[in-house]
């Protein structure tokens, strides 16, 4: 147990990335109601994500982790939460089949409400407002009144988390987490196009084997083909609301963030010595420490002795997020130090967020090739070290977006107006998602098969 350690320990550090709120009694006041609030997520389910991915990290399952970069209030609807449930399913069947490997699948749904910003402060036309800093801060809009950081935006946000999780759990428990549904996890738009054929095919495939085995009396009514389980995830970035939903758990008296099943830190809080650490520092939940193109091989092995000094299987994954053309360069130190201090982690790849770029046109996006290309080099480099590719973390949608370029249906720059409606960065639609996990599905097939064969 961590003696010197609270809920509310991070108060005493410096921190970045924060709101500054009008009205500090307010907030004071929405904290404590958020404190008499049910948890999101039981410590119960967050013990077994913990499981689950002691698996991935000892190369006996896979870790899927995908969804939007920033929730909206506005875009919230059963539909798009359905769809990207859909696409994480569809994802996940395509990397199970192909790589005979279970996948953990966590969901960036259902608290990722917050954004880290590079900016505090957007110009349009000579006019300087504070920047967007994600629903529960503030609003998109672009003047004085919506970028006032308003902290009934917080209870707005437990309700929405609320409302999305139960949803996710009704959808995955409640048929169509079902394997004999896969078809209908292929979506309306994509389905005519060669990735939706290409996901029909082996949807038929899935049939085959299912009906085969229940032709044999293997019996395919058991709850690992009925239902599935889909976890969820946020960065650990509003502390203020994090705290809120950290709880004991009476049974060992550990703590527990209970607004996900997994937090993670993003790439601009990571300072050993500063409140994020801290705070995420005496939970027990699996953690997430993004690994860009600045971190050191020494600050990441500081990082990893603070977050897990027992060294315990499942709770670190490092999500390397350093782009197509610094991974080469970044990544081999980072895996030689881990190795050499005998770290237990996942090596999970973000292949988004290096390969942020501005079109002409004034879009922020992503090439689908440039994407491919890191999670390419991130293979290559495992299997080159011997280590084990354990993940893949993405922002995408089940909606019909046009936000990365390329990909099958080959969106263009003049192509990404049609349907740009992102609140923070770029998502794979789910054409380009299931177009990734084919080509993923390769590659991790590749590196069970060398993994086995020495
Ligand atoms: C994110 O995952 O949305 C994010 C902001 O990532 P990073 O911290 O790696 O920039
Ligand atoms: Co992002």
């Amino acid at each position: 147990m961590k003696t010197d350690w609270t809920p509310s320990s991070w108060r005493n550090k410096p921190i970045s990335q924060q709101p500054t709120y009008p009205d500090p009694t307010k907030v004071a006041h929405i904290e404590q109601q958020l404190h008499k609030n049910p948890p999101l997520v039981l410590i119960d389910e967050i013990k077994q994500l913990r499981q689950q991915l002691a698996k991935v990290s000892i190369g006996e399952a896979f870790l899927l982790q995908g969804g939007d970069c920033a929730e909206s209030f506005a875009e919230f609807s059963a539909d798009n939460v359905e769809a990207t449930c859909k696409l994480i399913l569809q994802m996940a069947v395509v990397l199970t089949f192909s790589g005979s490997c279970p996948i953990v699948k966590v969901a960036r749904l259902a608290g990722q409400y917050a954004k880290p910003r590079s900016v505090d402060t957007e110009t349009i036309d000579g006019i300087e407002l504070p920047s967007y800093r994600g629903d529960i801060i503030n609003d998109i809009e672009f003047n004085e009144q919506a970028r006032i950081p308003d902290p009934n935006r917080l209870t707005q946000a437990y309700h929405q988390a609320a409302i999305t999780l139960n949803l996710l759990r009704a959808f995955t428990k409640g048929g169509l987490g079902d394997l004999r549904q896969v078809h209908q996890w292929n979506m309306a738009f994509v389905k005519d196009s060669p990735l939706g054929e290409r996901y029909q095919d082996l949807a038929d495939r899935i049939d085959q084997s299912l009906n085969f085995m229940a032709a044999c009396g293997v019996g395919v009514n058991r709850a690992s083909i009925r239902e599935t389980t889909l976890y969820t995830s946020h960065e650990s970035l509003l502390l203020n609301f994090e705290e809120t939903l950290t709880r004991q758990d009476h049974l060992t008296g550990k703590w527990y963030d209970c607004s996900a099943h997994m937090v993670w830190v993003g790439y601009r809080t990571q300072q050993l010595d500063q409140a994020h650490i801290e705070f995420v520092r005496g939970l027990h939940n699996p953690i997430g420490i993004k690994a860009g193109p600045t971190i050191e091989a020494d600050d990441l092995l500081r990082l990893l002795e603070t977050l897990n000094p027992n060294n315990d299987l499942g709770r670190m994954t490092i999500i390397v997020r350093m782009g197509a053309d610094k991974i080469g360069d970044k990544l081999p130190p980072l895996i030689q130090a881990v190795e050499r201090e005998g770290q237990q982690v996942i090596w999970s790849c973000d292949p988004m967020h290096g390969n942020t770029v501005k079109t002409n046109y004034g879009y922020k996006t992503r090439s689908f090739d440039r994407i491919l290309a890191e999670v390419r080099d991130f293979f290559a480099i495992h299997d080159a070290a011997g280590t084990y590719p354990g993940g893949l973390h993405c922002e995408m949608t089940g909606q019909n977006v046009t936000e990365c370029i390329g990909g099958a249906q080959a969106i263009t720059e003049k192509g990404l107006a049609a349907k740009y409606i992102t609140r923070c960065d770029p998502r794979l639609n789910a054409a380009q998602g299931l177009e990734l996990s084919f080509l993923v599905s390769e590659f991790l097939k590749k590196s069970i098969r060398k993994r086995q064969s020495v």
